[in-house]
């Protein structure tokens, strides 16, 4: 009996997560398009390689211009910033905005749906 009641509340603890994961991992696909269309022209997902721009791999939480070997504009080295959720959503809607003379072309992406994909995308390069 006591098995059977432990069985019920492991199941539920479990299907609240697993129903948020699917939800999770639709934005994640969402983002992964966006990024196709708009990133991958200059941002390689190998952490290894630098393209025309840094690796994006593990990007969310570290700090601006933190890549070795890749050579950030002197805008970007000076500019302090830690890539989190706010600054990213700022870079993605107006890069030249957030960092003056950065040498990333300008991007703009407004709609605030296609940051939260594209958030979650990069969330999910580890
Ligand atoms: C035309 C090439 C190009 C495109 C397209 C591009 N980037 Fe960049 N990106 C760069 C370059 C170059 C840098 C380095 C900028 C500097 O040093 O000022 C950079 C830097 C970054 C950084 C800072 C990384 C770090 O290590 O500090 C992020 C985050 C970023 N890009 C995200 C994106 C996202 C997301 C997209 C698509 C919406 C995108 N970029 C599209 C060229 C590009």
């Amino acid at each position: 009996m006591k098995n059977v009641l432990r069985a019920a509340a492991v199941c539920s603890v479990l299907i609240t997560p697993i129903a948020a994961q699917a939800e999770e991992g639709g934005m994640i696909e969402a983002g992964r398009q966006i990024f196709n269309h708009h990133c991958t022209a200059c941002h390689t997902l190998d952490p290894s390689k630098n393209a025309f721009g840094p690796s994006l791999v593990g990007v969310v939480g570290r700090p601006a211009a933190s890549v070795p070997r890749f050579s950030y504009s002197k805008a970007m080295q000076e500019s302090g910033l830690t890539w989190n959720e706010e600054n990213l959503r700022k870079w993605i809607a107006d890069n030249e905005a957030l960092v003056p003379e950065t040498r990333m072309r300008h991007v703009s992406i407004n709609d605030r749906a296609e940051q939260d994909y594209l958030i979650s995308f990069l969330k999910s390069l580890k």
